[in-house]
């Protein structure tokens, strides 16, 4: 069942980030392209890459990860840094949906700048998260939150930040 879900796991990942690393190089293409049949077929081959592709295996991914977390013991410092940076890629992934929004419409613009920032911050998280899943560093939160994996921990921060908000019982 793990290796089986891993798998899952793993084939979606690689689905999900190459789409992500190949849609900066499509947008890239639209330049010096003007209204017409080549900039369809690019507008058709980039919703394919990010709609048919790109998301569905996103989907799968957090699936799968979501259901090893009840296969696996995750309750480790490295865990909660790979969730961190998974939410900053589901943000990015997000990006590239707003990017092709404007992109294809009259107008539309990617320049180099673009590419290589997109890109680049692409590339960053990806290998970021792989390093963090595959090193799994040790780091002992007691240094700097002590109750951070403390049963009720969560409950206690939210009432030193917002006060005691149980509604008493007359
Ligand atoms: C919501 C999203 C995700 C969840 C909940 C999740 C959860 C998990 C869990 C519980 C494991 C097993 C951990 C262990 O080996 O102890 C795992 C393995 C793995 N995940 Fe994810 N994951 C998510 C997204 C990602 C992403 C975006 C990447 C890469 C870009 C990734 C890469 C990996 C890799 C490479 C492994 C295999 C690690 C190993 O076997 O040692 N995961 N994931």
């Amino acid at each position: 069942m793990i290796t089986l879900t891993k798998f899952i796991h793993l084939a979606t990942i690689a689905i999900w980030s190459g789409g992500l690393l190949a849609l900066p190089f499509l947008f890239w293409q639209r330049r010096g392209l003007r209204a017409g049949p080549e900039l369809d077929q690019l507008h058709r081959i980039a919703r394919l890459v990010y709609v048919e592709l790109t998301s569905p295996a996103a989907f799968v991914a957090i699936f799968s990860g979501t259901v090893l977390i009840f296969l696996q013991a995750t309750f480790e410092e490295w865990f909660t840094i790979k969730m961190v940076l998974v939410g900053l890629m589901v943000m990015l992934h997000v990006v590239a949906g707003l990017v092709m929004h404007q992109l294809f419409g009259p107008g539309g613009r990617f320049g180099g700048l673009s590419f290589v920032a997109l890109f680049s911050t692409y590339s960053v998280v990806i290998v970021a998260i792989i390093w963090v899943v595959l090193a799994k560093p040790q780091i002992d939160s007691n240094q700097f939150a002590a109750h951070l994996f403390e049963p009720g921990g969560l409950a206690r921060l939210f009432h030193q930040f917002f006060g005691d908000t149980r509604i008493p019982i007359p």
